[in-house]
């Protein structure tokens, strides 16, 4: 599709200006702007497993490690309490953040205890959901999203998960038992792997619907340069020319019982959470080793290792250790046009008040491009909306960022403490994990 080339040609430039990141030593945070309401997020970098294509900041799992950590995260949350910043959400991600559950129940816990949160979302992996899961983190979680990925027993073995988290056949159960389990289940999937076909993925689409889950994302794969050069020696190339065909596949098999609640999330009930918290909330706070925070237009990147975020946690400081760059006005727009488009409606009306432009006048270049794609359903003189291509372009805008933070995670790794890079291993030697002073 040209308009997805042409897109991802301007895109990849773009992301790497905007995820670029130089090193700080003792970071401040911007004083929070009164009134406002932030979202937290707190990372909790631990799987049992290492997939093949995840590009998150993650280590094998450790149970003394983690246990230390999650202490931890909670002393930063003091720390970011002591900024004066007012959260409404709470978003748990990973990794795996149920993996040392009785952990997590004390950080949702401490994080009410300190913020008047409203709603906590929080990411397992399919071993792990069921009823104890659901019957702990009652009245704690309110959204849960699970990874599937696929039920592709082929696809399963080549993302490294068969083994771990169960065959195509056990996780349609899994998922179908935990209907009803949280007042919002999210599926995670994953669309156009290398070796996926039409038909998986049709299966994939259909399956899904079955299992009766409320809510799924999509992702399309976004494989950083690193990983991009692995899959292609182990499995295939990464063909982004099917992706708009992959997409409509989605759309196609989805919409009926779904409706897109972004460009990559169908929801079967409107308004409700999304994955995307930057659409609800374009600025918030990160904690945990890896988070970023983006704050009065500029991004925040922590620490990645774990090491180094122990000791600055530890000395009572702030975990950030890279600062990107202040962004423009101009970049604010941008900004703006695309976390409201992904999440399917920019009000003109709120950009002209906020920006003191029109939005056709101040992006006129990014305007005329989604009209002359036919990127635009509603046009008028409140809002935009999108159309199915349309949408499809935002998945491409939003890849290209999230590809840009990918390769700053592979930048970061490749320099860890050889002692942390062992947990990076699916196997890491026990002398390796004992050599860890956290
Ligand atoms: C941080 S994971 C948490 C889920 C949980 N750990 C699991 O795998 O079951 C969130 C989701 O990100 C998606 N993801 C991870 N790496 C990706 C990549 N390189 N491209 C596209 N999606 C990716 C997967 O769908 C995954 O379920
Ligand atoms: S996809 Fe989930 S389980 Fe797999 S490595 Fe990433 S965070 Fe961990």
């Amino acid at each position: 599709m040209f308009a997805e080339r042409a897109l991802t040609a301007v895109m990849r430039p773009l992301s790497r200006r905007y995820t670029a990141h130089g090193p700080v030593d003792d970071a401040q945070l911007p004083a929070p702007t009164p009134g406002k309401t932030y979202l937290l997020y707190a990372h909790v970098p631990f799987c049992e497993r290492l997939c093949t294509y995840c590009s998150f900041n993650r280590f094998l799992f450790n149970e003394d490690i983690a246990t230390r950590y999650f202490a931890d995260l909670r002393e930063e949350m003091r720390i970011a309490a002591g900024l004066g910043y007012r959260f409404g959400s709470l978003y748990v991600g990973g990794g795996t953040p149920t993996i040392l559950v009785d952990e997590l129940c004390k950080t949702i816990d401490l994080a009410r205890e300190l913020f008047h949160i409203r709603e906590v979302s929080a990411e397992t992996s399919p071993n792990q959901i069921g009823p104890e899961l659901a019957a702990r983190l009652e009245g704690r979680v309110d959204r849960m999203s699970v990874g599937v990925q696929s039920f592709s027993d082929v696809l399963l073995r080549q993302m490294d998960r068969h083994e771990k988290y169960g065959s195509g056949r056990e996780l349609f159960e899994i998922i179908s038992n935990s209907r009803g389990l949280f007042h919002s289940l999210n599926v995670d999937m994953i669309f156009n792997f290398p070796s996926q076909t039409e038909q998986m993925l049709r299966h994939d689409a259909r399956l899904l619907k079955e299992t009766g889950c409320n809510q799924t994302t999509f992702y399309p794969l976004m494989a950083s340069p690193e990983q991009a050069r692995a899959l292609s020696q182990q499995i295939g190339r990464v063909d982004m020319t099917r992706e708009k065909e992959f997409y409509d596949i989605i759309d196609d098999e989805l919409t009926g019982p779904f409706e897109a609640s972004s460009a990559w999330t169908f929801s079967k009930e409107k308004g409700g959470m999304i994955d995307e918290y930057i659409v609800d909330y374009p600025e918030y706070l990160g904690i945990g080793s890896g988070a970023q925070s983006f704050l009065d237009g500029r991004l925040y990147t922590n620490t990645f290792s774990l090491t180094d975020y122990a000791e600055r946690v530890h000395a009572g400081k702030l975990t950030v250790t890279q600062v990107g760059h202040q962004y423009s006005q101009r970049d604010m727009m941008r900004y703006r046009f695309v976390t409201d488009l992904f999440g399917l409606r920019l009000d003109k009306r709120r950009f002209l008040a906020d920006f003191g432009t029109p939005v056709e006048r101040g992006l006129w270049g990014e305007v005329s491009f989604m009209r002359a794609v036919g990127g635009f359903d509603r046009d008028d003189d409140e809002c935009f909306t999108l159309t199915r291509t349309g949408r499809y372009l935002l998945v491409v805008m939003m890849r290209e960022m999230l590809t840009g933070s990918n390769r700053l995670r592979d930048e970061a790794r490749a320099a860890l403490p050889a002692a942390e890079r062992a947990l990076l291993l699916d196997e890491p030697a026990a002398a390796a994990i004992a050599d860890l002073a956290i």
